[in-house]
């Protein structure tokens, strides 16, 4: 928390919250703004109304950058109210409370809203979901639309380091960032106050010559070889709009 003096000297506390604290890009935010407030799971379950209300009524947030969600997209597939309960209902929640509040919210979407058909996706492309991660993610962007501030940022990232997958599909496509490079745009866009659709990314990548690039040994196989969940096959995007606001030579570069 920090605070600010109004042109009367009254001191105004500025929460920003996180939910879904404890993951993965929680952790990378954390290293560059630690004043912010991380909620776990455990200190905010998002799909607890009452619990995320009474979080808001308690810390009355300027920001909320809403991160909460199930991320285990095979996992989706077989756990439909989880997924439903965690990624569309928890955005619900979390976009009454921030109506409630005048907070700006920040949701991090995904690129699977779409099939994979055409690739280079533009923000206004209509969305085609082919999984149920990217389905609830979808329904979970229509929840935070009902924010009057809201920005949705469609994008994927990896470890800036390593790979952990031995096989690899050769058939798929995605205009990946590093955790530490999405963490930088999401800042800036942040600082530069925008709202509304965004797609991130940088390269437009084929997953398995991306993955060998870190890891000699992966194996390629075919997008049809994964038979718990279907992944689409192009779902790299359009930065035009990314471009238009920021200076992405500026962005930390792929190690
Ligand atoms: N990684 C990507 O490529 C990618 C791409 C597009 C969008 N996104 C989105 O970006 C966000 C962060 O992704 P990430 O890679 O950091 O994922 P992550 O490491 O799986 O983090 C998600 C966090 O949400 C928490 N969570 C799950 N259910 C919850 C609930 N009911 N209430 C509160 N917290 C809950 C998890 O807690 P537990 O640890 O307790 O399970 C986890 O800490 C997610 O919204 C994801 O959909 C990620």
């Amino acid at each position: 928390m920090f605070s600010i003096l109004d042109t009367y000297g009254v001191n105004h506390h500025m929460t920003t919250i996180v939910s879904g604290g404890s993951g993965n890009l929680a952790k990378v935010l954390k290293e560059s703004h630690p004043e912010y407030l991380y909620l776990s799971r455990k200190e905010m379950d998002v799909t607890d109304r009452e619990t995320v209300m009474s979080v808001f009524d308690r810390e009355h947030p300027t920001m909320c950058i809403h991160l909460a969600a199930n991320t285990d997209v095979a996992g989706c597939e077989t756990n439909h109210d989880l997924a439903y309960s965690t990624n569309s209902i928890g955005c619900r929640n979390i976009a009454d409370a921030c109506i409630k509040y005048d907070t700006y919210v920040i949701y991090t979407s995904t690129d699977y809203v779409f099939d994979g058909e055409k690739g280079l996706y533009k923000e206004e492309d209509p969305p085609s979901p082919i999984n149920y991660y990217g389905l609830t993610k979808l329904l979970g962007e229509f929840e935070i639309r009902h924010v009057p501030r809201h920005l949705i940022i469609r994008g994927t990232m990896k470890q800036d380091t390593g790979w952990r997958h031995p096989r690899v599909p050769d058939d798929i496509f995605q205009s990946l960032l590093h955790y530490s490079q999405y963490s930088w745009i999401l800042f800036q866009l942040i600082k530069l106050n925008q709202t509304g659709i965004i797609h991130v990314g940088y390269d437009r990548y084929n997953l398995y010559e991306y993955a060998k690039s870190r890891r000699q040994d992966v194996e390629a196989i075919k997008r049809s070889d994964i038979k718990s969940v279907r992944l689409p096959g192009d779902c790299s995007l359009d930065i035009t709009k990314l471009k238009s606001i920021l200076n992405l030579e500026l962005m930390p570069k792929p190690q």
